[in-house]
Parts: C-alpha cells; structure tokens; sequence
C-alpha cells in the first residue's frame, strides 16, 4: 500500500477496516490494534498514577482525520473529542488543502519561559541590573538542574528582566528563557525556576514569591500557511464570502472568540489524543490573541492574485512527546506512533495545521450553506441514543428527526415508541 492518507470515503469504512489502514500506514503492531479496540479500558492501576483519588476512568471518542499534507508529508492525525463533525470538517477541510499542494509549517525553537517574582526591593532598578550581570552564573545555576536536556541541545538560553507596577507596589520579574527540546517543558522550567530563586533572592536584596512557568509561550510558535485553489472551494463567491467572514472576526471580538473556538476544536483534540495539556494550550493560545489590547482571530484569510484563498496562523503551541501523559497513557503512545513524529516541533506543526484546517471548514460552512445542514445529522444520533434508540433504530430515529427537520428529545422518544410499536 502506498504512503497516502488520502483515502476517499475513509469515514464510510466500517472500523476494523479503518483500524486495519491504519495499522499498515504507521506500522502498529497487533498488540497496539489490541489496545485500541479494547480502548474502553485503561486500566485503572495505571489511572491511579496519573491522578489522585481515582474512582474510574473516563472516555472519550478516539478517531483519525485523514487526507492531512503537511510539509510535504502525509499524515493521518489523531483526533480525541466530545463534540460531533470536528474530525469530518479537519478531514474534508484537509482534501481542499490537499489540492492546493498542502499545508506549509514551521516552528521556532522551543523556548519557554520561566519567571521568577521578585518583591520588596528597595531599588527595583538596580536589582534589575544585578540580575542582568549574573546572567551567566543564573544560567548555569538552572542547568545544572537538568544536565539531560543540557545534553540534548536544550537548557536554560537566557534571561530577562522587567519591572512591573503592581497594587504591591513595583516588582521585578526575572524570565528565565529555557529551550525545551520535546518536552512541554512545565516540569524542567519549574525546576530550574525554583533552583536559581534563592541566588536571585541574594543578589537582588529582594523577596521572591512566585517561581513558575508562564503559559503565555511567545518564544514557542507554530506557523502554517495554505492556499486553497477556488475552483476547489466552490468559486470566487465562496472565497468572497470566506473573507467576508474573516473580515467579521478581525473586527469584533465577540466573533473572533467563536473564530478562534473552531481553531482550538482542531488543536485540542489532537492534544487530548496525544496527552498533552489543553489548559495550557488554550490559555496560552487566547492570550496570544489579545497581545495586541484587543482580542484578534488568531488566524488570517486572504485572496491572492489568482483569487485563490490564503489561509495563515500563528500561535503559541507548547506541546511534548515525552513525559506526562504522552507516554504513560497507552493511548497517547500509539496516537503518536500513528503521527510517526519525531520531535516535539513536527507535532506543533501538525497541530497548527489542524486548527488552521478546522477554521476553513467552519469559515466554508458558516458563510455558505450554515453549519448546522452538516451538524444535523451528526446530532441526531446523539439525541436519538440519548433517547434511548440502540441498534438499527439509531438510524430509524434519526432518519425521521433529519427529515422533519425537529431533532429534539422528546421527538426522538415518541419516534422510538411508535417504531417499537410496530415492530411488536
Ligand atoms: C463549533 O464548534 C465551532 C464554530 O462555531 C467555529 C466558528 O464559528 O468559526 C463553527
């Protein structure tokens, strides 16, 4: 079988055969397929490791989007998430890029930033310049915390300094810029954080409160660029209306939050599928959205000459592929096998292609047909199991509820009667 991810009607494949392509384009092994069917299950010691006071584990859907061009390379991207037609809108989305040669990615260094609260100084100034002098000793007092990462071309890069008016009184905050290599990096920051408060205590006069990572990751960014051929897209019209919409976010907040909400549908759920932390994704993402004093779309659309449609993003993506999550839990390991990344900055990159394709589909849906035509289904069957429906009455249910275009409860239960009606 060729390398492709490009599979026409993928979604209709029953999932052992879905499950079977995946198993042959990333190389899983029977015991990974293994632990994907029984994915019902994680088991509980393990569950017990990860958090505290552990009564069950929890579940949620685990799919994969495909038709994902990145870099030149094909992709099936694993998706985790509650909400229905976010892997359908990431794939279909993916197929329109696809036509346009792909998504084009890119990362910088994975740099993070730890800060170091320092109060009560007498003279905020010159402890600042204290701090900048010591530069070099702050650095190698934090490395030594971490000679592993040291190793790998990572550690602690630099360090900044500002002061800040606050209700306390002014206060210098000391960033300490740490290269992360493959990890998220919270665990090494926070260390080295901790390890040099004391010298920057002594040096400064002052008291140091808080040591800790910000989620605000600006040093840390993934970029990615498509462009979409408009005869892909359904004509100039589509594209126009797509930079109508875009123009909509741009310039009202209320908007841009929603914008950036169907990016982060994408982002997230590859983060929950490979273990990250969504927190710190999302703070860190809308955050970066109000740099500027108003809260912007984080993405951006344009046409260009030819009247194609160019997509753009850039966003803060401080993601791992070791520790945490991403390798205890059985699940997240074998999400990243289907990736076959390599490092820390590829899965960015993907990830920041897959926001960027979830926008396109709900930009495409809203400003043409709506969302809710392609939602309606999808829906349907929620409320119809809800309803209480299983088997092939899930799809009577529904049939009925799409037709009449009334997907409610209640209709969905009165549905199920008469059909249980008629069968007896
Ligand atoms: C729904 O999960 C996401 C959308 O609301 C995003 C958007 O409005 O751009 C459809």
């Amino acid at each position: 079988m060729s390398k492709t991810s490009r599979i026409p009607g993928f979604y209709k494949k029953p999932l052992e055969e879905r499950l079977r392509i995946i198993q042959e384009f990333a190389g899983l092994t029977d015991e990974d397929v293994k632990t994907l069917l029984n994915s019902g299950s994680l088991p509980l010691e393990l569950a017990e490791r990860m958090i505290e006071n552990v009564i069950g584990a929890f579940h949620l859907p685990f799919a994969v989007a495909p038709n994902f061009l990145i870099n030149g390379r094909e992709y099936f991207v694993p998706m985790v998430i509650e909400e229905p037609s976010v892997v359908a809108a990431a794939s279909n989305a993916a197929r329109l890029v696809y036509a346009g040669g792909g998504f084009k990615a890119s990362t910088t260094d994975p740099v993070m930033i730890g800060q170091i609260q320092v109060a009560k100084l007498k003279n905020p100034q010159e402890a600042k310049e204290a701090v900048l002098r010591e530069k070099e000793k702050i650095l190698e007092m934090a490395n030594e915390k971490d000679p592993v990462l040291v190793r790998l071309g990572g550690g602690a890069k630099d360090v900044e300094a500002r002061i800040i008016e606050t209700r306390r009184g002014p206060m210098l905050i000391v960033h300490l810029l740490v290269d992360v290599r493959d990890a998220m990096g919270a665990n090494a920051v926070n260390t080295m954080a901790e390890a040099v408060a004391p010298f920057i205590e002594r040096v400064t006069g002052g008291k140091v409160y808080l040591r800790i990572i910000s989620n605000l990751a600006v040093k840390r960014l993934a970029r990615v660029e498509c462009v979409v051929p408009k005869e892909v897209l359904g004509g100039e019209d589509v594209v126009d209306a797509i930079l109508y919409a875009y123009a909509f976010a741009e310039a009202d907040p209320f908007r841009a939050v929603t914008h950036n909400k169907g990016i982060m549908n994408g982002v997230i759920a590859v983060a929950l599928a490979t273990g990250n932390d969504t927190r710190a994704l999302e703070a860190g993402a809308h955050a970066y959205a109000s740099l500027g004093g108003r809260y912007k779309p984080l993405s951006v659309w344009e046409a260009n000459e030819r009247g194609d449609l160019v997509g753009k993003l850039e966003m803060p993506l401080a993601v791992g592929i070791v520790g945490g999550a991403t390798r205890s839990n059985p699940l997240s390991r074998i999400a990243l096998k289907i990736l076959g990344v390599k490092t820390a900055r590829e899965l960015a990159e993907i990830m920041v292609s897959v926001g960027l394709a979830n926008n396109l589909a709900a930009l495409k849906a809203l400003a043409t047909e709506g969302i809710q035509r392609g939602h309606m289904e999808l829906h349907a069957r929620n409320v119809a199991i809800a309803a209480g429906a299983t088997g092939e009455l899930i799809d009577k249910v529904v049939e009925i509820m799409v037709r009449e275009r009334n997907i409610r409860i209640d209709r969905a239960k009165e549905i199920l009667e008469e059909l249980k009606k008629k069968e007896s």
